[in-house]
């Protein structure tokens, strides 16, 4: 099978409602997209998946959701204000900006200029005021990452929830970077959203912990779709490390645009706890870089023999845009049928799909199919399975093909049949296979929930 390209998912994406480029009317705004009808519904999917995996599936992990706007300080004391860059090089030639880590042969990608500027390190993060006076003293950050709150709230949540090591806190939200160069679609955006976990483990039972969840976020991948021959493991050299940390794996994915991150997972030690610790000298800590005397806590926990300790941090974090270019990658299939047919199917996991069932009626203009169709759609919704959505297109086979393209896993179609013969059946057509069968439509429910059973 063909592997799928950029410009397939780009124009499945506009055309059937799953993604848009932001302010489109007015020419886009670079790095930025737009979750559509569909887009929202896979996107919200893939989180209730993760959260599900690592927080409600577990018994060692609690739920946040913290501001987006960042105190100053935070940032500072993580090191992000000093350090979060990456090195920029103008083209004196045509004025273009340009990551000199991307140029592969030293020239302008615009212009094919060499003559270029030294590189100078342009810090990614988007800075604002709070408040109505616009002064230094009330610069705020958008986040650049979700991680800085947990760890800002680390004492509040183990004071409220009793933890001991090893816990984690999850949090999914949006995080900003002012990326030099945005692109790859949704790959490299300016505003997009992270599923980021901080495992807080024993000082020593880092190096465990990081081979742990590595194999743990692996088959949640595969769980996902993802084919394991897909992901590859790409250990970060110590030259290239996030400026917090002691070890980085990435979970790197064949996107259509080349083998790149999925997911990081990264060894943080006691780096972010102690950073923003006071009286980081009683700490034994085993790295940090600011010296905090604005810190009002000690972000510690008592271990199993009464010592206060600073544990290490293990962080799998996601980015969900990637997650969601990953399934769409994995999933786009073109079939040809014979006979000069083809078809374009969304081969999406079930859990995932936008649309779980699909009702479709023989005749749009007939009172008593609808009639039938508004039930079922109204039945159906009770069991909890997802969406259900009634298509009142009129023509079976534009439905059909509608909702192979966007990953509908089965289609109800409701005919004369259905309303004429006893017992009451409908027709079920499965998405891949394109086989129907009949299920009485007493039988039904229980059918779908042992369909959609996890
Ligand atoms: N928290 C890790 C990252 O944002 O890359």
């Amino acid at each position: 099978m063909a592997a799928t390209q950029m410009e397939q998912l780009v124009s499945l994406c506009k055309r059937r409602g799953f993604i848009f480029q932001n302010s489109d009317i007015y020419g886009g705004l670079q790095g930025l997209y737009d979750y559509g009808p569909l887009g929202v519904e896979l996107k919200n999917n893939i989180k209730a998946a993760w959260w599900r995996a690592m927080v409600y599936e577990r018994d060692d992990v609690e739920g946040l959701d913290a501001a987006i706007l960042t105190n100053r300080k935070v940032l500072h004391y993580s090191g992000h204000e000093d350090t979060f860059s990456d090195p920029m090089v103008d083209c004196k030639k045509c004025k273009g900006r340009f990551r000199a880590d991307h140029l592969t042969d030293g020239k302008c990608p615009n212009c094919g200029s060499t003559d270029l500027t030294e590189p100078r390190p342009f810090n990614l993060m988007f800075k604002t005021t709070v408040g109505p006076v616009v002064d230094e003293d009330n610069i705020a950050y958008l986040r650049p990452e979700t991680a800085q709150a947990i760890f800002t709230q680390f004492k509040n949540v183990v004071d409220s929830t009793s933890r001991k090591l090893p816990f984690g806190i999850a949090q999914i939200g949006k995080s900003f970077r002012n990326e030099i160069t945005p692109k790859n679609f949704i790959f490299r955006v300016r505003e997009f959203e992270q599923a980021e976990l901080e495992f807080f483990v024993k000082p020593g039972e880092d190096e465990k912990w990081h081979e742990e969840w590595k194999n743990t976020r692996i088959a949640w991948w595969v769980e996902q779709g993802l084919k394991r021959e897909n992901i590859n493991i790409y250990v970060t050299p110590k030259e290239d490390l996030a400026h917090y940390a002691k070890a980085c794996i990435d979970l790197e994915y064949k996107f259509p645009h080349g083998v790149e991150e999925l997911e990081g997972i990264a060894n943080r030690t006691d780096y972010d706890l102690g950073n923003h610790s006071k009286a980081q000298n009683e700490l034994n800590l085993t790295s940090h870089c600011h010296e905090n005397k604005e810190s009002t806590t000690k972000l510690c926990i008592m271990d199993d023999d009464n010592k206060w300790v600073v544990p290490f941090v293990i962080e799998p974090s996601m980015g969900v845009d990637r997650a969601v270019l990953a399934v769409l990658t994995e999933g786009y299939t073109e079939e040809d049928l014979g006979n000069g047919n083809s078809r374009i199917v969304l081969k999406l996991k079930k859990h995932l799909a936008p649309i779980k069932v699909a009702i479709v009626p023989l005749k749009k203009n007939s009172p008593e199919i609808m009639a039938k169709c508004h039930e079922l759609k109204k039945n159906l919704m009770k069991l909890g399975i997802g969406r259900v959505a009634l298509e009142n297109t009129g023509n079976i086979g534009k439905a059909y093909r509608r909702h192979d393209e966007i990953g509908t896993p089965l289609c109800l179609t409701v005919d004369f049949e259905t309303l004429e013969q006893s017992p009451e059946s409908v027709t079920l057509r499965d998405r891949d296979t394109m086989e129907q069968v009949r299920v009485p439509t007493a039988e039904l429910a229980q059918y779908l929930r042992d369909y959609f059973a996890q």
